[in-house]
């Protein structure tokens, strides 16, 4: 019988800890609330899809204050400008002509797909 406390409590335990986490990731990034970039059914819009991608993959790189190549990706109307000139989706893809992005990795398929989405969708805010 004790056994079965032990187990329960640590169970609780668990639970505690990772409902905690969450809360701070949803504090943390106050947009991300419901979006998950891979989740089909969240619109592919920059504020709903495409902003998340960049911060988590990119910013730390290419923000207005680091803007590594040149290229800043922390807000709308820079990365419409590298999303229309093609070098966004030449960089995501490692396309030939492009420094594929991030350096020595890639980001997840999906995470690409709503990228593509959004450029077809005509790059909505
Ligand atoms: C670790 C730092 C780092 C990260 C993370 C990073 N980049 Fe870069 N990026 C660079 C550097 C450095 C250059 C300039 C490379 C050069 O000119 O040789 C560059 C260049 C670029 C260019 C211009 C490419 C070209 O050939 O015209 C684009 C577009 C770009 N990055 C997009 C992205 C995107 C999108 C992400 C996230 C998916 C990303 N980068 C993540 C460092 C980074």
């Amino acid at each position: 019988m004790k056994h079965i406390y032990h187990i329960l409590f640590v169970l609780l335990f668990t639970l505690i800890v990772n409902g905690c986490n969450y809360d701070k990731f949803e504090e943390l990034y106050p947009q991300t609330l419901n979006n998950n970039p891979c989740d089909s059914s969240v619109a592919s819009t920059y504020n709903l899809s495409v902003k998340y991608i960049l911060s988590s993959n990119c910013i730390s790189c290419h923000s207005s204050d680091i803007a590594s190549g040149g290229v800043i990706l922390d807000n709308y109307e820079a990365v419409l400008e590298q999303a229309q000139k093609g070098a966004l989706m030449g960089a995501v893809l490692h396309k030939g002509g492009y420094q594929p992005m991030p350096p020595g990795s890639s980001i997840p398929q999906c995470q690409i797909e709503k990228l593509q989405k959004w450029i077809d969708a005509k790059e909505p805010q």
